[in-house]
């Protein structure tokens, strides 16, 4: 399975380093595929078998984009695995469906490994299965779904940093309808916790998660490699 932590804006880069080695103790006891995306002024070279990515880079290898990175400040790191999409480049940062395409491309092209996000709020959720599928197919537009090296998380936007969830079976049939869409592994992100993931992992068609607030201390995203490592034994 693919256990993934998105920090997003949270840990110093002292911290961040400090974090990485503890998860890279437990990564290296694990069968899991254990990625992380620290903040960007966080990004190293580290030499480990937890993979580290960036939650975000400009399509470009240098130039004029201030606030932003590009291909040769993560060459510098080695980084080649890459956030996109994420609801909250989306709704917060502004980022449209062909921006978020154009990015993918990108990466794409330079051979990166893309997670790429995709989910609704909670109005598109309350309006009903179809307009449900059909916001969340938007999201697709432009988008290479057969790339090999691609992960798609469903994140549903009203599930993150809320303690909300999903039903289980609400899991299920989402991502059962979405794995018809991309062959790529499928993650679910969205308040996953220490107390429920072994729940989500073990739905029909959930290929990993992605947390956010709930792997910022080391030892509870370990406890969730570990939880991965005993369901499939
Ligand atoms: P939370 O786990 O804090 O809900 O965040 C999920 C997320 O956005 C991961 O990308």
């Amino acid at each position: 399975m693919i256990i993934a932590a998105n920090l997003k804006t949270n840990l110093t880069r002292h911290d961040t380093a400090l974090y990485i080695e503890e998860v890279e103790k437990c990564a290296q006891k694990s069968e899991q595929e254990v990625l992380i995306f620290p903040a960007i002024s966080s990004l190293d070279t580290f030499e480990t078998k937890v993979e580290v990515g960036t939650q975000n880079a400009y399509p470009t290898i240098n130039g004029a984009f201030t606030g932003e990175i590009g291909l040769e400040q993560l060459d510098e790191f080695g980084i080649k695995t890459i956030l996109i999409g994420h609801s909250e480049r989306r709704h917060i940062l502004g980022e449209s469906q062909e921006f978020i395409a154009q990015k993918f491309d990108y990466f794409k092209d330079q051979g990166f490994k893309i997670v790429y996000c995709v989910g609704e709020p909670k109005e598109v959720r309350e309006a009903g299965k179809m307009k449900m599928l059909a916001y969340i197919s938007a999201q697709y537009e432009g988008i290479d779904t057969a790339y090999e090296n691609l992960i798609i998380a469903y994140e549903p936007v009203w599930a993150i940093g809320t303690g909300l969830t999903p039903t289980l079976e609400d899991i299920q049939d989402i991502h059962t309808e979405l794995k018809k869409k991309s062959p790529a592994p499928l993650l679910y992100g969205g308040s996953v916790k220490v107390n429920n993931i072994k729940d989500v992992l073990q739905v029909k068609n959930v290929d990993g998660v992605l947390v956010g607030s709930a792997a910022l201390y080391a030892e509870h995203f370990c406890t969730m490699i570990e939880y991965a490592d005993a369901l499939e034994k």
